[in-house]
């Protein structure tokens, strides 16, 4: 059975910056409020002609490109989001008309913050089953058109933006494991309480916004994500001391120091872009794996657990040897 290869990333973050003293004339808030409680300085935001699939084509392309490939290589699309462009069809097969390909599944999953680990799991089965040889695996997020730009406590929270992967069937690993958690329990705590079977009207009148109780999230946030970062090394028999780079979901730097507080992780390990982007739900992961690559923090053989966590709740990992 062949393993499942990340060989290319890329990622897209609209022109528009938005600085935390721009939110200062929009809200009650302050730079010094926000830094503190989050460490976003600024957030990139759509403008209104931009959509989740126009960044999500240009963070594809970019990922396409960097693997040495082309769009009519890729026999799989997969797109994690929980902004698509409209109701049906998915953004993936939007993404797939735009990249010019025909033929092969294209198909969105919805785990909101933890999607792109979602996804990464699917398309990693496709790969290992021999489904498919070359998959796009896509977090694109126009999470501005899901804010109410009057509270105070989540519009400063998030941005828009997406990144992109190509994994490729490959003998050598590769992505060594995925794991994914799911507890319904928890849907009143972050979620858009607004959609098409139900409150339809509001949505139509646009009214479907983020909702948070935020304390009880960051709680959960940390446990989670770091509990799940044992279980990803327990099932690869590896320890902390093992892995080069730990890339979390990019919601608030106090999340992440916590978690890195917990597990006893030094921060030079690990990525993290939520300063200048904000929290871009499902695109926060592949833009930070990509900013890494990129600027070389990442190396081809270093070993990289992604993880994720969000609406639902919902939560996920992978371990990588790039
Ligand atoms: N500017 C100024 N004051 C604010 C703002 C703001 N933007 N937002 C809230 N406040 C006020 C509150 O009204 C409250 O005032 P009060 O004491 O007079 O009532 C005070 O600040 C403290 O509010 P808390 O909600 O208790 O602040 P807290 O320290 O919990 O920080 C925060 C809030 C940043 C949302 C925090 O709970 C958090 O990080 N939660 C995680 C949420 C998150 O990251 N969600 C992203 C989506 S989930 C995910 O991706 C993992």
């Amino acid at each position: 059975m062949p393993f499942s290869r990340v060989t290319g990333t890329g990622g897209y973050l609209p022109e528009r910056v938005m600085t935390n003293a721009e939110l200062e004339k929009i809200v009650d808030t302050t730079d010094a409020w926000i830094t503190a409680r989050s460490g976003i300085k600024e957030r990139r935001i759509v403008e209104d002609h931009e959509f989740t699939c126009d960044l999500a084509e240009k963070a594809s392309r970019k990922a396409i490109q960097a693997a040495g490939k082309t769009p009519a290589d890729v026999d799989l699309i997969v797109v994690a989001t929980s902004t698509p462009d409209v109701v049906f069809p998915s953004t993936a097969c939007l993404l797939q008309e735009r990249l010019g390909v025909t033929g092969p599944p294209a198909f969105d999953v919805q785990a909101v913050c933890a999607g792109f680990l979602f996804a990464v799991d699917v398309a990693d089965k496709f790969i290992r089953t021999q489904s498919a040889n070359c998959a796009l695996v896509v977090g694109a997020e126009t999470f501005s058109r899901i804010l109410d730009w009057s509270d105070r406590r989540t519009c400063v929270l998030f941005g828009d933006g997406a990144g992109a992967v190509i994994l490729e069937a490959s003998a050598e690993p590769g992505i060594l494991s995925t794991h994914l958690h799911s507890d319904g329990r928890f849907k009143d705590l972050l979620c858009v309480p607004t959609g098409v079977s139900r409150n339809y009207r509001k949505l139509q009148n646009g009214g479907a916004y983020v909702t948070m109780e935020g304390g009880e999230v960051f709680r959960w946030a940390v446990t989670a994500m770091s509990d799940i970062v044992k279980e990803t090394l327990d099932a690869n028999r590896m320890t902390l001391d093992q892995i080069d780079w730990l890339v979390p979901h990019q919601a608030n730097s106090r999340i992440i120091n916590a978690i890195g507080k917990r597990l006893g992780l030094s921060d030079r390990k690990v990525v993290m872009t939520v300063e200048k982007h904000g929290n871009t739900s499902a695109a926060s992961v592949p833009l930070a794996l990509d900013e890494a690559v990129r600027d070389g923090r990442i190396q081809n053989g270093n070993f990289v657990l992604i993880e994720g966590f969000g609406g639902g709740f919902t939560w996920g990992s992978a371990m990588i040897r790039m």
